[in-house]
C-alpha cells in the first residue's frame, strides 16, 4: 500500500500527488512513468513521475481527470492509500548538453516535460520553454519551469494569460530566428505533437515527444500500447514512451486512443450512478 502524502489541486481538473513509493523513488529518472491501480479490482494506468525525491522516497505525479480511474483517483486524500504502484518503466529520456533545446508542454504534459526540462538543464542546455493550455485555469507550474528555462512563454487559446496562441506560433518564430536551436522535445495531447513535428521538420530540427497509448501490462506482452514508428511496430511501454516525432504515425496514434471510447463512457455513466451524481 502506497500512502498519499500530498494532495494538491492545479486547476479545476489537473491534481497532483506526492506518494510514499521508495523503491520507484530510489530509480526514477526523467522519462520514466509507472502504473497504479487504486484498488485490487481497478483498472491499470499509467502515469509520469513528474518529479522524485531520492531522499524522502516519493514521487509526484500530476493527473488530468477525465474518466473513472483518474476521476476516483480526485476523490482520494492526503492519508489515503493506493494498492499497488510498479514502476519506473519506461526507457529513461537522453539527457546530455546539446547546446540550445526548446521544451514544449501543452496542458497536462507540463507535468511530464518538467524533469526532462529539468534534466537537461542540469546536464548544461540553454532552455527555452514553452507552456501551453486552452486557458489560464488549467496552467500550472509557471514558476517550476521558469526556474529550469532560460526563457519561458507562455501561450493559451483563449489569451486570457500570456500570449493569445498555439504553441506552434512561438515555436515557428523561434525555429525561424534562431539557428543554434538543436533540439525540441514536446509533450502534450496527440495532435498538438503531431503539429509541433511537422513545425519542426520545415527547419529539420530533431524532435522527441513521448507517446500516450493506451496501455494495460506495460511491460510489453499484451501490445495494447503499439505504435508506429519509422514504419516499425513498437510498443510504446517498453521501447518508449519517447520517440523520434518525425517518424511517429500520429493520425494512427489518435485513431488506436479512442478506442474504447464507447465502454469508457459507460464506465464512467456507472461510476458517476454509483457516486449518486456527485462526480
Ligand atoms: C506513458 C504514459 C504516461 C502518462 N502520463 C500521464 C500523466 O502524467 N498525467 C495524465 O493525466 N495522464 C497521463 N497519461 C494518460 C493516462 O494514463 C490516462 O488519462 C488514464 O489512463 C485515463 O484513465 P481513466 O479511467 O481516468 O479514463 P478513461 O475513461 O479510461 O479514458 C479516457 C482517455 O484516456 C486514455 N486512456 C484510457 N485508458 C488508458 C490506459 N490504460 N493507458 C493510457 N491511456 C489511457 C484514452 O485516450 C481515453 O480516451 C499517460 C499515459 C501514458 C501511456
Ligand atoms: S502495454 Fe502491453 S505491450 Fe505495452
Amino acid at each position: 500500500m502506497f500512502k498519499i502524502l500530498k494532495k494538491e489541486e492545479l486547476s479545476d481538473v489537473v491534481t497532483l500527488f506526492e506518494i510514499d513509493a521508495k523503491h520507484i523513488a530510489k530509480k526514477a529518472q526523467a522519462g520514466n512513468f509507472f502504473v497504479l491501480r487504486i484498488h485490487e479490482e481497478g483498472e491499470r494506468i499509467p502515469l509520469t513521475i513528474a518529479d522524485f525525491d531520492r531522499d524522502r522516497g516519493t514521487i509526484t505525479t500530476v493527473f488530468q481527470k477525465v474518466g473513472k480511474t483518474t476521476y476516483h483517483m480526485g476523490i482520494l486524500n492526503e492519508g489515503d492509500y493506493i494498492s499497488d504502484l510498479i514502476g519506473p518503466l519506461g526507457i529513461p529520456s537522453h539527457i546530455e548538453n546539446f547546446g540550445k533545446v526548446v521544451c514544449v508542454g501543452g496542458g497536462v504534459g507540463i507535468a511530464p516535460v518538467y524533469p526532462i526540462t529539468k534534466g537537461l538543464k542540469e546536464a548544461g542546455n540553454t532552455i527555452i520553454s514553452i507552456i501551453g493550455a486552452r486557458t489560464r485555469n488549467l496552467l500550472f507550474w509557471e514558476e517550476k519551469m521558469r526556474k529550469v528555462s532560460d526563457e519561458l512563454i507562455i501561450t493559451t487559446d483563449d489569451g486570457s494569460y500570456g500570449r493569445k496562441a498555439v504553441v506552434t506560433v512561438p515555436l515557428d518564430e523561434l525555429l525561424n530566428k534562431d539557428k543554434d536551436i538543436k533540439l525540441v522535445v514536446a509533450i502534450g495531447p496527440a495532435i498538438m505533437m503531431k503539429f509541433v513535428c511537422k513545425t519542426t521538420e520545415k527547419y529539420n530540427i530533431k524532435t522527441i515527444v513521448s507517446l500516450n497509448s493506451i496501455m494495460v501490462d506495460a511491460t510489453g506482452m499484451c501490445g495494447a500500447c503499439r505504435v508506429e514508428v519509422g514504419g516499425e511496430t513498437k510498443f510504446a511501454c517498453v521501447d518508449g514512451p519517447e520517440f523520434d516525432g518525425h517518424k511517429v504515425d500520429f493520425d494512427l496514434l489518435m485513431k488506436r486512443q479512442i478506442m474504447y471510447l464507447d465502454e469508457e463512457k459507460i464506465a464512467m455513466e456507472r461510476y458517476r450512478e454509483k457516486m449518486g451524481g456527485v462526480i
